[in-house]
């Protein structure tokens, strides 16, 4: 495979890495949420597909992960696919000094696609230089964070739909840790391809939003306000609140300054956010009591969406799946039905 990034303006999908957001254009993200959109049926149980049957996903997560991994395993299971497995860095031929890329030409002949996280910037394209199958990046350190980009995406688009709205003339606030938070470096970046949007950005000085985040934001024309604190009435259509990425500070001493400093619960809310404000967060949320960055007096508030957007990252990543190997058209010719009794469509 050709180690240059393909560019989905043309929606050719097949046989290409999904590395980064700056591969989308906005005809390219309606592509991935028309597919994602046809995925709920299998999502929901309501039949099956055997799409994907034969086909291995080889799941390599060399740093903690819960959703992202379950998540890529199950869309990948969901199309009748396999998943192969391997998780920590210790566990792993890069743990005895072996290269990314050639633990990329190894493992590429072991399955047809892989999906992959990594602690360092920029890891999961240098590993799909060696890859000979389609490499999906699920957060390579504070750089990118492509698919969780998308569902949230996708998620704000539905959120919007529901309340008659669409993503452009949006507002929305970030809070919280902006300089190690991936998600938020990607969603700024795929938000910054619609109209007229505004971005209240609230973090401590020193964790603020990388300047080339900022400056894209302004270049392309939307209204961008930082600040250190939340203050009055934010008007926001979304909150997205994010947790402060403890494991990529120098140290816990540096971090435990900055945990707690925003934290989100029904009062906060009240005073600072519309009561129609979508509350969103990539998760995990740091529940401690020293953090607490979104109470779970929230979880009675219908407009938290942060169990929505996991529900939504199975149809994203199936979709991504779907196009990356080509099959995107051919879903419904394999379908059978479910034989279980199933809650899931209720
Ligand atoms: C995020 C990540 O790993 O960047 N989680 C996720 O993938 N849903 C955010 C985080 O860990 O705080």
């Amino acid at each position: 495979m050709s180690g240059a990034q393909a560019d989905f303006s043309k929606q050719q999908f097949a046989g290409s890495h999904i590395l980064s957001v700056s591969q989308f254009d906005r005809a390219a993200i309606e592509k991935v949420f028309q597919v994602a959109d046809k995925m709920l049926p299998y999502a929901k149980r309501e039949k099956r597909t055997e799409v994907l049957n034969g086909a291995i996903l080889g799941n390599l997560f060399f740093e903690p992960s819960t959703r992202t991994r379950v998540s890529f395993g199950t869309a990948f299971n969901l199309l009748g696919g396999y998943v192969r497995e391997t998780t920590g860095m210790s566990n792993s031929a890069l743990a005895k000094g072996e290269s990314l890329y050639d633990t990329a030409r190894v493992l590429s002949g072991y399955s047809d696609i892989i999906a992959m996280r990594h602690p360092d910037a920029g890891s999961v394209a240098e590993f799909a230089e060696g890859s000979r199958i389609p490499v999906i990046n699920g957060g390579d350190g504070a750089n990118e964070h492509p698919t969780q980009a998308l569902l949230d995406l996708y998620t704000i688009e539905k959120e919007q739909k529901s309340q008659d709205s669409g993503i452009d003339g949006l507002h929305i606030a970030m809070i919280g840790d902006l300089k190690y938070g991936r998600t938020v470096h990607s969603l700024s970046r795929l938000l910054s391809l619609y109209k007229g949007l505004k971005f209240t950005l609230i973090s401590p000085e020193e964790l603020s939003m990388p300047s080339y985040i900022c400056d894209l934001i302004e270049d392309r024309g939307h209204e961008l306000h930082i600040s250190n604190q939340l203050e009055g009435n934010v008007s926001a259509d979304i909150c997205y609140q994010t947790r402060i990425q403890e494991e990529r500070f120098p140290s816990q001493d540096e971090a435990n300054k900055y945990r707690g400093k925003f934290r989100l619960n029904q009062q906060i809310y009240t005073k600072h956010f519309q009561s129609k404000t979508v509350i969103m967060h990539p998760l995990p949320r740091d529940s401690r009591a020293e953090a607490n960055e979104l109470d779970n007096d929230l979880n009675l508030n219908p407009n938290l969406a942060i169990f929505r957007q996991t529900d939504n990252g199975v149809l994203v990543r199936m979709a991504l799946f779907a196009l990356t190997l080509g099959v995107e058209d051919k879903i419904e010719d394999f379908d059978r039905p479910v034989h279980w009794f199933s809650t899931k469509g209720q």
